[in-house]
């Protein structure tokens, strides 16, 4: 068996290793033009001549949960497509939201300022009752990030495509339903996967929607936000502020007004990362699996897009 790999990112030597040791039967690769037709692929945003050479794979295995970039590209007839199915980022996106939410509701940004400035002061305490939190997207990272939202005794929304039971979550499912979720709630958080539906799905009508002093956490993709949009809600008052962790053009551009915004706080995508030892257990178990001809978790989908 033949597997390679190909990643602009990171250093490809420690997960060449890592492969080789997890499969010891196989010849692992890291791609070259020109390289020998593999079986499976380890990939993150590969160039399309990658697929083009390596026309005969089985399995395409993506060394993170979104998809988006790679179900732009012309795929292999019969490789299956599977993404990363938790292995360590469902924990990291349940403590970066509930970080964001908390530092949010209990106003620590204040504080801290006023801290800077010397300044010994309380503020009122604020209801939880008053912050219900919507989760869009309840799937393995939303899932997890309502949960544990819901710990912490905020009212818990979520909204998906496909109808769910969480307990403590109030679940809502279908575009139908949207307008529902949305003026239910007030801290928003976004774990959509980036679709043709549900990209600019964070714009003036839907963010416009929130309650009053509404925030926004984008941990998912730049492209379902508009950006001006944003800016607008937020400069008119109806949006108190904004946690993004993602951005349309990354890394974000020094001139974006983001950077500067002081109701926005920015972090550079990295609300959960992939962990690579993690990552290389779960593909190659997986690999394993496909082999033997059993089927695996985290397939895409590709009509779906996710
Ligand atoms: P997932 O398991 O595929 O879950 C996606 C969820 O979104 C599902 O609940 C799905 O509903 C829902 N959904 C999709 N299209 C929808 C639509 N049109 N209307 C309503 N709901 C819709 O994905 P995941 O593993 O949780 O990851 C979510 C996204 O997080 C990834 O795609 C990626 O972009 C992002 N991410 C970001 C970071 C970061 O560091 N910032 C790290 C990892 C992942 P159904 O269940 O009903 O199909
Ligand atoms: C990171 O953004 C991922 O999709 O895993």
């Amino acid at each position: 068996m033949r597997i390679i790999f190909c990643s602009p990112g990171p250093k490809p030597e420690p997960w060449l290793a890592g492969l080789r040791a997890a499969l010891p039967e196989a010849v692992v690769d890291n791609w070259q033009p020109g390289a020998p037709q593999a079986d499976h692929a380890v990939v993150w945003a590969p160039p399309q001549q990658f697929f083009d050479e390596q026309a005969g794979l089985k399995g395409v295995f993506n060394m993170g949960a979104g998809v988006d970039a790679l179900v732009k590209r012309r795929l292999p007839p019969g490789a299956v497509v599977v993404r990363l199915d938790d292995a360590g980022m469902a924990v990291q996106m349940a403590e970066f939201v509930c970080h964001a939410l908390i530092r949010h509701f209990r106003e620590l940004d204040a504080y801290a300022a006023d801290i800077a400035r010397g300044q010994w002061t309380y503020r009122k305490p604020l209801l939880r009752a008053d912050f219900p939190v919507g989760v869009m997207g309840l799937g393995v990272l939303g899932e997890r990030v309502a949960r544990a939202v819901a710990h912490f005794d905020f009212p818990v929304l979520g909204w998906s495509r496909t109808p769910k039971q969480i307990e403590g979550v109030r679940c809502i499912a279908g575009q139908a339903r949207l307008d529902e979720f949305l003026a239910a709630t007030r801290v928003l958080v976004c774990l959509l996967p980036l679709t043709d539906r549900t990209e600019n799905i964070l714009n003036a009508a839907t963010l416009g929607r929130l309650r009053p002093g509404g925030y926004v956490i984008n941990v998912a993709r730049g492209a379902h936000l508009v950006d001006a949009d944003l800016l607008a809600l937020l400069d008119s008052g109806h949006l108190a502020g904004a946690a993004l962790d993602v951005f349309r053009t990354e890394p974000l551009p020094p001139e974006h007004p983001f950077w500067r915004h002081p109701k926005i706080a920015v972090t550079p995508h990295t609300s959960a990362r992939t962990l690579r030892d993690e990552s290389i257990a779960q593909i190659a178990g997986k690999i394993r699996a496909l082999e033997r001809g059993e089927p695996v978790a985290g397939v895409v989908d590709p009509q779906r897009g996710y």
